[in-house]
């Protein structure tokens, strides 16, 4: 009995553990710094630097951790993105932390829409790849 109940107690913790770690990763927009203007502007850190370290898949998660009424985040597209166009945004969000789900696989561009925060490198371009949910499993299985 004792031991029933404990192998399906494992059971059940061990397909938890599995459908978080297939489910999401959560990526912090930046690590510690966080989403701001870049300190000394887009050449000593940029955050295409930081997102080259990363794998975005569909159904990931970004976070922007900022400073509410100091920064936003705006999802653009491309065109906007290399010229800095804050007109229209494909969608706004001001109340940080502001999370993202990526639910589209291809690029997507967010930007930071005051003043001139984009130009002085506050701006994050990121390739989100499509994840085969077979291969998916089989990394992850034993
Ligand atoms: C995202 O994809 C990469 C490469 O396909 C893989 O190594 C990584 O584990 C995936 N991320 C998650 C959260 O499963
Ligand atoms: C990317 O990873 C390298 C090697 O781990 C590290 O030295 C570097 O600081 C990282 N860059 C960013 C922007 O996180
Ligand atoms: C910014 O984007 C808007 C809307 O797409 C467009 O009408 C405007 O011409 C663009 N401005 C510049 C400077 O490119
Ligand atoms: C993003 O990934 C797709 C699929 O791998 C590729 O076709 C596209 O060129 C990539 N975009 C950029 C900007 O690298």
């Amino acid at each position: 009995m004792g031991l029933k109940f404990n192998k399906l107690a494992f059971v059940l913790v061990a397909l938890a553990l599995l459908e978080t770690s297939t489910a999401w990763t959560e990526h912090v927009v930046g690590d510690s710094l966080g989403w701001v203007v870049p300190p000394g502007g887009a050449t000593p850190y940029s955050y295409s630097t930081w997102a080259a370290n990363y794998t975005f898949n569909v159904t990931d998660v970004l976070v922007f951790n900022f400073p509410s009424g100091r920064h936003d985040v705006a999802e653009v597209t491309k065109a906007a993105f290399d010229a800095c166009n804050t007109t229209s945004p494909i969608s706004r969000e001001t109340n940080s932390p502001v999370n993202i789900n990526l639910n589209s696989a291809g690029d997507h561009y967010y930007i930071c829409t005051f003043n001139n925060h984009c130009a002085r490198g506050q701006k994050l371009a990121i390739n989100v790849t499509s994840v085969q949910s077979s291969q998916f499993r089989h990394q992850h299985c034993l």
